[in-house]
């Protein structure tokens, strides 16, 4: 079990407050003042750089964030992660989805048995049945080789496949991979409407194997297949993901084609798991294992870097700087990859499912922050979609910058551009623009008085405005690996100092209960009136007009 320990009550807590509250952290002052910062507040290792030093704190902020975790207990925290301590205790499960990218061969034990052998079993059984796939030694019912694949899953089951699909384009077999996950019937249609049946492989991938928006997306992918083949062809069109093998039998699905995990795996880190065959099927086995073995990396580092040199914990310790002492409500991801499309969704349910919490691990609201609005998008589009609003607006948002300092292709002066914008972002952010500044380019520019009185405002930005950059070299599948392994641990050290349990998501179950209560109103012919008046009075509009 982890410690439940209050962090606004530790000393560290305390003294983080008061060094708040006595600094103003201006980074041109900081910048200026210490010629070194950039080599203090960096790590390099083999394939990356991160650099923290444009965050809003010196080396003693730095001392009490390290000092916090200490007091968590965050050492203890990750050794029982690791081994299998039962620390998602509101669902008495282990926390594992570690153990599917531990290629040592230390046995890690959930109830007393070793779940290695199962492990590399289901790996074998993805590493076979993917060979075949994409061999063409396995046909479908009219004897023609396997063109298509359509994962159908939801959250866990299908954004960690999406994103690592699209950021691992150029690594792609001769497979195309298609994901169908909203209930909206136009996404299936939309998706079969150019696919052959004789050639199409359907993944049903779901934890529970209950998720009402799976399980109607595999039995209408059932319906429009079984219109060309016969209930015996499904056994080679259709496979499942799933921990709940019975309901996998029950939906017809033999049982060779059952891919299982377990548990111990959350759905929102799922995708080292056979949830990951999608992923397998789009780059192959070997760029599987490495995806894993990249993550292992990551796992490695969290484990045995000195805190201080950690980049999960200083990344996590950053985020609690931000949102509890700063009260920025959102931190944004800003990938400079077109590869990384799907990043900041992807981690939207990793974050915020997890931290999104308002109970302690004590049973007690909290009363302080937790998990802030995480969101993002590719630049530069996003610099000319919403970059305003942190440049300009009233909010401070803090961001992490991501790119790749090698581009796999080579078009023009593409890559040049990419990251003199990734750069001139984050030095205008932090720097911006002041008014002696802004006054002195608007006299420079012709302006009259008058004017530079009327635009100066208007054109100062204030800057100040704190972000993570990390340069990796380049986008591999090992290096995938590390970086959504490190993203998980930030997620972890905050969790572990928030006092709260990220490893349950009881927030989404309300929803779901309602929306299966509604739905027989919807197909009766009765005007609905068991709900309150704008409940009843948006049921019965969409019924009059369906
Ligand atoms: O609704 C949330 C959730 O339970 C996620 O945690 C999970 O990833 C997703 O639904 C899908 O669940 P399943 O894999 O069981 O279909």
């Amino acid at each position: 079990m982890l410690s439940k320990i209050n962090p606004t009550q530790t000393n560290s807590w305390k003294a983080l407050d008061e060094h708040f509250g006595n600094n103003d952290f201006e980074l041109r002052t900081l910048f200026q003042y210490n010629l070194n910062r950039f080599e203090e507040f960096s790590i390099k290792k083999d394939n990356f750089l991160f650099d923290y030093s444009k965050n809003l704190i010196d080396s003693r902020t730095k001392e009490l964030l390290l000092n916090l975790a200490e007091e968590c207990q965050l050492k203890d925290a990750i050794s029982k992660m690791f081994s299998g301590d039962k620390i998602n205790e509101t669902e008495g499960r282990a926390v594992l989805h570690t153990a599917l990218r531990d290629f040592s061969d230390k046995e890690i034990l959930v109830d007393g048995e070793n779940i290695k052998p199962q492990i590399k079993r289901v790996l074998n059984h993805m590493k076979t049945f993917s060979e075949k796939i994409i061999s063409g030694e396995h046909k479908g019912f009219s004897g023609k080789e396997i063109t298509d694949v359509v994962n159908i899953g939801i959250g866990g089951s299908d954004l960690g496949p999406v994103m690592v699909v699209s950021a691992l384009k150029h690594f792609k077999t001769r497979l195309d991979v298609h994901f169908v996950s909203n209930v909206d019937g136009n996404h299936i249609a939309e998706v079969v409407k150019n696919l052959n049946p004789e050639t199409t492989l359907f993944i049903i991938a779901s934890k529970t194997f209950t998720t009402q928006e799976t399980m109607t997306n595999a039995n209408s992918a059932k319906d429009w297949f079984l219109k060309a083949g016969k209930q015996e062809d499904v056994a080679k069109h259709f496979v499942a993901l799933s921990t709940n093998v019975q309901s996998v039998k029950d939906f017809g699905i033999a049982e060779d084609n059952i891919f299982e995990f377990w548990d111990w795996v959350g759905g929102r880190y799922s995708l080292w798991s056979a949830i990951g065959l999608s992923i397998v099927l789009s780059v192959g086995y070997e760029n599987f294992e490495q995806l894993l073995k990249g993550a292992e990396n990551t796992d490695q580092h969290f484990q045995t870097a000195d805190f201080s040199e950690n980049v999960p914990v200083l990344m996590g310790l950053l985020g609690i700087w931000y949102r509890n002492f700063y009260a920025a409500t959102s931190h944004a991801v800003l990938p400079y990859s077109q590869y990384l499309d799907r990043f900041a969704a992807y981690l939207q349910q990793g974050d915020m499912e997890s931290n999104g919490k308002c109970v302690d691990r004590n049973g007690e609201f909290v009363e302080y922050e937790t998990g802030p609005i995480i969101w993002g998008e590719p630049g530069t589009n996003g610099q000319h979609a919403f970059y305003q609003l942190i440049h300009q607006g009233t909010e401070l948002i803090p961001a992490d910058f991501i790119a790749y300092t090698k581009s796999p292709n080579k078009v023009s002066d593409h890559q040049d551009k990419l990251l003199a914008n990734f750069f001139a972002q984050t030095e205008a952010l932090a720097f911006g623009k002041n008014e002696e500044e802004v006054e002195a380019e608007l006299e420079a520019s012709g302006k009259s008085e008058e004017e530079i009185d009327f635009l100066l405002n208007y054109k100062v930005f204030h800057g100040n405005t704190p972000t993570n950059s990390l340069l990796i070299k380049e986008l591999t599948p090992f290096s995938l690996g590390q970086l959504i392994a490190m993203y998980e641990h930030k997620i972890f050290v905050q969790g572990v100092i928030w006092n709260i349990f990220s490893f349950d998501q009881f927030g989404v179950e309300l929803g779901k209960v309602l929306a299966n209560k509604i739905l027989p109103e919807l197909e009766s012919n009765e005007t609905v009136n068991s709900h309150d008046s704008s409940t009843n009075g948006l049921i019965n509009y969409y019924k009059g007009n369906k």
